[in-house]
């Protein structure tokens, strides 16, 4: 394929250099004009392993070239990929300045009368709702209504990292791909045909949140090993040892486990031991904010799902929840975020009934009778069997741990809070 690249930082000139390597002809275009003078000189501007090669293969073959100005020349190219910076702005967004314009660049260089659209593909970070909200409307704007039919317009974040960026780009985590309708592009299919990765194709902005997701989480781990290992350091444990236990633990801890988006966490263990680890940090001065904000985020999380549940819905409206201990096959509700959402249905005039074939009010004991009593005193009145929650009428069930799966309710409307949408 012809290529045409624009922004040759990081990402555009380490993708120029792996698409040479794949056949393709590349054409950069990069405003810099030391960047290019560099690049026309064998050199890459960027210290990346391995790239100088491939650049200057690409220079030899004649199957790399670079400039200053686009031209007329995406009339020969199949694919414009855009690579240009998105930089922090001061209130902490992103600056879009340079994707607005390389937009507006790539909508006023294109030909109105290609047989087959340009795919545009972005490659920089973008916020959810960016193609949606900012690119397509400048697209519009310059080619009309029908602009689709001259420009195929592709979200697919760039997941390498800077060091190792060749070895990533041919041996990637995933693909992502964003599409107008959330259908497979032929041109992407093309693009990454010798490329074996999963491939998700989806809506533009699941693509465009994706990478934001992703680096976050890498944050959060970073965090979140380095708030351990200061806590390991001041209690003289040996922070070496603890994270290789941790790490081991494929099951539980690097695990999908614990990470679907729905209910919030309860139970006899996470609450308490996340306040006493909280405790411990702020004894030894370790300052965790992260683990410090955890039990705040469960609780906005618990105000979330009685927000998301009660949308919509009419006054002293008849609910069934399904499932109120901390999880499904378990009759704890010490901490229980169901006991919580109960209560707070129950003040707000809901009419509420509740159906958990694993709680018996008769049978709790010790604290866990406490912690039920004290927090949801009239417990047994709302509590039903098997038939009158299959048997009666509800404007509202909600199934917070899966317990629908074995029933046949009658609900005007089911809402599930273990997985959220
Ligand atoms: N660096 C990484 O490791 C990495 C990894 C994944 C994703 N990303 C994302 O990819 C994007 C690019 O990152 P980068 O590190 O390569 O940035 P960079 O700053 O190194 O390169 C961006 C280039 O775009 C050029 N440019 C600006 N306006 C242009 C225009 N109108 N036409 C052509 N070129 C133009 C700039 O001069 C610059 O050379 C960012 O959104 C970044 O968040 C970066």
């Amino acid at each position: 394929m012809k290529i045409a690249i624009f922004g040759l930082g990081y990402v555009g000139l380490t993708g120029a250099g792996c698409l040479v390597k794949e056949g393709h002809s590349i054409v950069g275009i990069e405003p810099h004009e030391d960047k290019i003078k560099m690049i026309l000189s064998g050199h890459s501007p960027i210290y990346e392993p391995g790239l100088d090669d491939l650049l200057a293969q690409g220079l030899a073959e004649k199957r790399l070239t670079v400039t200053t100005q686009v031209g007329n020349l995406l009339a020969e190219c199949d694919v414009a990929l855009v690579c240009v910076g998105t930089p922090s702005a001061s209130d902490g967004s992103h600056n879009m300045t340079y994707i607005a314009e390389v937009s507006r660049q790539i909508a006023m260089a294109v030909n109105r009368d290609r047989i087959r659209p340009l795919t545009v593909i972005y490659r920089s970070t973008v916020r959810p709702g960016t193609i949606d909200d900012l690119i397509a409307p400048i697209f519009k704007t310059h080619l009309g209504a029908d602009f689709r039919k001259v420009v195929e317009l592709v979200y697919n974040p760039e997941f390498l990292r800077e060091s190792v960026a060749i070895q990533d780009y041919f041996n990637p985590p995933k693909i992502v791909v964003g599409t107008h309708d959330g259908l497979p592009s032929e041109r992407m299919t093309e693009l990454y045909a010798n490329i074996s990765a999963p491939m998700f194709v989806t809506g533009y902005r699941e693509a465009e949140f994706t990478k934001f997701v992703d680096n976050t989480w890498h944050a959060v781990k970073v965090a979140f090993a380095n708030e351990i290992g200061r806590v390991c350091v001041q209690l003289d444990i040996s922070a070496k040892k603890v994270h290789e236990i941790f790490v081991s633990d494929r099951k539980l801890n690097i695990s999908p486990y614990y990470m679907r988006p729905g209910g919030a966490f309860g139970g006899s263990c996470l609450p308490k031991d996340v306040r006493a680890l909280v405790h411990i940090s702020e004894e030894v001065g370790a300052f965790n904010h992260l683990v410090d904000s955890l039990l705040r985020s469960n609780e906005a999380h618990k105000r979330f799902l009685f927000d998301y549940v009660t949308r919509d819905l009419p006054a002293k409206a008849r609910i069934l929840m399904l499932g109120l201990a901390f999880k499904a096959e378990s009759d704890d509700l010490r901490e229980s975020p169901q006991l919580n959402l109960a209560h707070r249905l129950i003040t707000s005039g809901y009419q509420l009934s509740i159906f958990d074939p694993a709680v018996k009010p008769t049978q709790l004991l010790g604290q866990n009778m406490g912690y039920a009593f004290s927090h949801l005193p009239s417990i047994s009145d709302l509590m039903v069997d098997r038939d009158a929650a299959e048997g009666n009428e509800y404007d509202l069930v909600i199934d917070t741990n899966g317990t629908l799966s074995g029933l046949t309710v009658n609900a005007a409307k089911v809402v599930h809070t273990h997985t959220l949408p």
